[in-house]
């Protein structure tokens, strides 16, 4: 895309240079935007007269950008951006502006709101450079997220947000010369799958939690000179300037920064690491010190540190974080070696590093205690650089490294990792043209998941946790997140979706051990589990802001073993796998149903069957007021009630498909098994009242909530439980919800199916789209969106809702800005937020595109105005897809012949005429 417009926002004019600018740029063919305060518009009179050049009335960041690129119709990555106010710059980088650049003597302030560039006078302002920077480096930046100066305030979440992972392993991309402390750096590296249950003594009881277990470090790198007493550290040391960037395209993170000592010394540090996607078990670390401005001797250990627990949750710091034990420690020559095991689930974990063999003439290994160490010792010049690149092989008792372990170059193992990531990217990438900011974020997301579960998940026993394997928040649990998750994965690598429900598969024992402990039949799905499948959700947990630690009763969330069903409902679909559906996952919805029909109750009076005693996905609702913890959960959620009856319904469509065997092994009985799901599925109770749902049985009862009243008191209140709790209130007396509840019905179902399930159960709602209108306004008033999956669930349904685009695209930039941003105000730093992710990307595939693939492709395309062009894959049962969408075009690609039809509007037609598989369709 190329450059047409320039925008500034200046508040101070030199008036001599900007003009000589200005003039330079008018002469080329540029539309050029001025944005200034009311005295510099008089200043600027005399450029009004020439038809390239408007200067515009300066208010607001919003208005501002409304008038410019609404009312003129730019596309904002056509436009470069110039501007004095650090502030601007972050306003249009969000907007998607090709190229920020900021003009002033503090680059850290620009740089921090991610400025491109930073001049310190509009006088060295060059053209030519801006247009070589978005010819020749903007595709690239594109691929990357980088922070050009360092905040001790953000660190913790750049580490998370360009952690380097390969679905295996992922290790915060930590300072590799800096240990965990309390609030900065926290490099934490996590294995899928590995957990360690240890009890603490908590508020007078032994509580257990089943934590995910953050491995010892094989990337610390400890370095000094000469006589120097203590290693260079964060508390010795001025950075001068530094690079943080994560390439999301190689999978490689690097780090460069120009360290000065207190006494003046200054060195060159860059660091490089990926985690090997081409072979899950190698990870390449590269270092490379340069003492720029003094000579002496590097004396540079590096190890493999096991003194390490799990402290990267300060909420959690009060409970046992020790979870293995350092078994033996080796150093010799180039390599290192630690083994270790897991304190309660007894695994092994074996840690190898093999440093370049050239350098073994300058090692020594180092006796320490619970860390293999080798000490490297050079005679640097001036300006002579060091380097020591690092193979790290990590494997655990689960799962071995088979072949040989040796060094290997790290430009050799990142050239196969790259191989690896292009051609998962040659299936995920979604193309935005007009947004660059869209287009970096929503390929961050995709990065992000793919670390979290990848092709090699399809190797190992894994789910997918909710927070990926980049930090200990909610203890890397997997939840119901994979109703949101697993979408993405149908879609480009239903095989990894397949093993991620695999892993629910091997775990289906412990669901019904779970389900005759509570008295019921079949298999019940726990809240969350780790790794043996067990109900893992915490009994207490503490409330930062009370400082007490609270019952948790939010294991009554029956629901998940919906979305299981409905993933496996959901994966058959996509892939026709009829092996997995008559096996595995047939006993598993089987054993889902068979849980359910143990678990309605049936009541005369009213003839209809009830759900009591669950939670429903709106966390704050946990129990009746009036009742004792004992008595957790509330009655007919109608999320859990309607979704229970959509599955019944389903069960006549899959029942025949599975096999005959596994029936025999479960001792399923058609007859008896089944006898009243007929029954129960026309007859869930739901309560309905002015068109709206209501959320279960007594909520139109509570009282409202005073919003005005706790936005004045509190700067956030998505957290409305803890505020109230705090408070010594509770959200149960209220019509608040925590998330989307009610409206998950309608994200999942689309709302005809919706309306038809009520008819079904005897309820007279009719014209799906007011239905759908009228729930959404009465919620989405009383949701504080405590979790990020809310946003997505509103912006989904705002797509479906007429004239209510702005508010879609609105939605849809929370979404995908929450973990960037951190919008929850610390918890990114402890994990990213799968669900969410993954969230984003549906709302892309779903709305944006307008993409639904069934037995016919249905087409709604609802884009952003500015997205130029939106291309992305689908692969649908066996046959990959390339969509490319413009403002009046979509062409449809399939890599083999079909007999796909696509509907657009009212019309239907053949997507293969003659011998043709591209399809191309003219939007009206
Ligand atoms: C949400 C749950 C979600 C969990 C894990 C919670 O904050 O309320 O719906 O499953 O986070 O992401």
């Amino acid at each position: 895309m190329n450059i047409k417009h320039f925008v500034f926002i200046l508040n101070t004019i030199d008036k001599s240079n900007f003009e000589k600018l200005i003039k330079s740029i008018s002469k080329e063919n540029f539309k050029v935007y001025f944005f200034l305060s009311e005295m510099d518009l008089i200043f600027f009179e005399e450029y009004k007269t020439n038809d390239k050049i408007k200067a515009l009335r300066y208010n607001n960041q919003s208005d501002t950008s409304h008038t410019l690129f609404e009312q003129n119709n730019i596309s904002p990555e056509e436009a470069a951006f110039i501007s004095d106010d650090p502030k601007n710059i972050k306003y249009f980088r969000k907007l998607g502006v090709a190229h920020c650049l900021g003009i002033g003597d503090n680059p850290k302030d620009f740089y921090h709101n991610y400025a491109d560039d930073v001049l310190d006078h509009i006088s060295k302002v060059k053209l030519k450079d801006i247009y070589n920077w978005i010819e020749n480096h903007l595709e690239y930046e594109k691929w990357c997220l980088v922070y050009k100066h360092f905040d001790k305030e953000e660190e913790k979440l750049r580490e998370t947000l360009t952690t380097v992972g390969n679905g295996f392993v992922g290790h915060r991309n930590a300072i590799s010369f800096i240990k965990a402390d309390n609030d900065t750096h926290y490099p934490g590296t996590y294995v899928a799958g590995l957990f360690n249950k240890v009890p603490t003594k908590i508020a007078d009881r032994e509580i257990f939690n089943n934590d995910f277990v953050n491995i010892p470090n094989a990337f610390l790198i400890e370095f000094k000179f000469d006589d120097d007493s203590e290693n260079w550290h964060s508390k010795n040391l001025k950075l001068i300037n530094c690079e943080h960037r994560l390439n999301m395209k190689t999978g490689e993170a690097t780090r460069k920064m120009t360290l000065e000592h207190q006494d003046g010394r200054q060195v060159h540090y860059t660091c490089q690491q990926f985690a090997g996607m081409h072979n899950m078990h190698i990870l390449g670390h590269n270092i490379k010190i340069v003492p720029l401005n003094f000579e002496g001797e590097l004396k540079l250990s590096s190890s493999i540190d096991g003194d390490i627990i799990n402290y990267g949750v300060p909420r959690y710091r009060k409970l046992n974080g020790h979870h293995f034990d350092v078994k033996q420690t080796l150093a010799d020559k180039n390599y290192i070696n630690l083994k270790a095991e897991t304190t309660a689930s007894n695994v092994e974990i074996n840690l190898c590093v093999y440093h370049n063999n050239q350098l073994a003439k300058h090692s020594e290994p180092v006796l320490a205690d619970n860390t293999a160490k080798l000490l490297f010792k050079k005679t640097l010049e001036k300006k002579q650089g060091f380097e020591l690149e690092r193979t790290i092989y990590i494997e655990t008792s689960r799962n071995q490294f088979h072949g040989q372990k040796k060094f290997v170059s790290y430009d050799t193992s990142l050239k196969k990792s790259k191989a690896a990531w292009s051609k998962i990217w040659n299936n995920i990438d979604i193309k935005i043209s007009g947004d660059r900011y869209a287009q970096e974020l929503v390929r961050m997301q995709l990065y992000h998941l793919i670390c979290s579960a990848s092709p090699n998940n399809t190797k190992i026993d894994a789910g997918i946790t909710a927070r990926g394997l980049h930090g200990e928040a909610y203890r890397g649990h997997i939840f119901w997140d994979e109703l949101f998750i697993l979408p993405f994965y149908f879609k480009n690598y239903p095989e990894v979706a397949k093993s991620i429900m695999m892993y629910r598969y091997r775990r289906l024992d412990a669901a019904r051990r779970h389900a005759k402990k509570n008295n019921k039949e079949g298999a019940l799905i726990p809240w969350q589990i780790a790794d043996t499948g067990e109900e893992e959700t915490q009994e207490i947990h503490y409330n930062p802001m009370s400082k007490e630690w609270d019952p948790d009763l939010s294991r009554k969330q029956r629901h998940v073993s919906i979305s299981v069903a409905f993933n496996i409902i959901n994966y058959y679909k996509h892939t026709q796998d009829d092996d997995f559906l008559s096996h595995e996952g047939g006993e598993m919805l089987l054993e889902i149903l068979r849980y359910w029909a143990s678990k309605v109750r049936y009541n005369q009076s009213d003839n209809r069957y009830h759900i009591y005693r669950v939670m429903g996905p709106d966390e704050f609702h946990e129990k009746y007021p009036e009742n004792p913890v004992t008595d957790g959960g509330i009655d007919d959620n109608a999320y859990t009630n309607i979704m229970v009856s959509w599955l019944f319904s389903k069960a006549v469509q899959f029942l025949p498909k599975i096999s005959t065997d596994v029936k025999e092994k479960i001792n399923f009985s058609s007859k008896e098994d089944t006898h009243n799901w007929n029954d129960i599925k026309n007859k869930l109770f739901v309560s309905i009242k002015d068109n709206i749902i209501e959320q279960f049985d007594g909520y139109f009862d509570l009282k409202e909530i005073d919003w005005q009243l706790y936005k004045e008191k509190y700067d956030d209140v998505g957290r409305m439980d803890r505020i109230l709790k705090s408070e010594n209130d509770s959200p149960d007396h209220y019509k608040v919800a925590k998330q989307a509840d009610t409206l998950m019905l309608f994200y999942l179902l689309e709302s005809e199916e919706l309306v038809s399930l009520l008819n079904q159960l005897g309820y007279d709602v009719e014209n799906p789209e007011q239905f759908l209108i009228n729930n959404f306004d009465y919620y989405i008033k009383r949701t504080s969106h405590g979790s990020t999956l809310s946003y997505v669930v509103h912006a989904y349904l705002l797509d479906e809702i007429p004239n209510r685009d702005d508010d879609l695209c609105k939605w849809f930039h929370y979404a995908l800005n929450s973990d960037f941003d951190d919008i929850q105000g610390g918890t990114t730093e402890e994990g990213i937020h799968c669900g969410v992710m993954a969230g984003n990307i549906n709302l892309i595939y779903n709305c944006f595109a307008g993409i639904k693939m069934g037995n016919t492709i249905k087409l709604n395309p609802n884009k952003p105005k500015h997205w130029k062009n939106l291309s992305l894959k689908i692969k649908f049962q066996n046959i990959n897809y390339r969509f490319e969408i413009t403002d009046n075009k979509i062409k449809i690609k399939a890599d083999s012949r079909h007999n796909m039809k696509v509907r657009y509007k009212d019309k239907v037609s053949d997507f293969l005429d003659s011998n043709q598989i591209i399809f191309s369709l003219v939007l009206v």
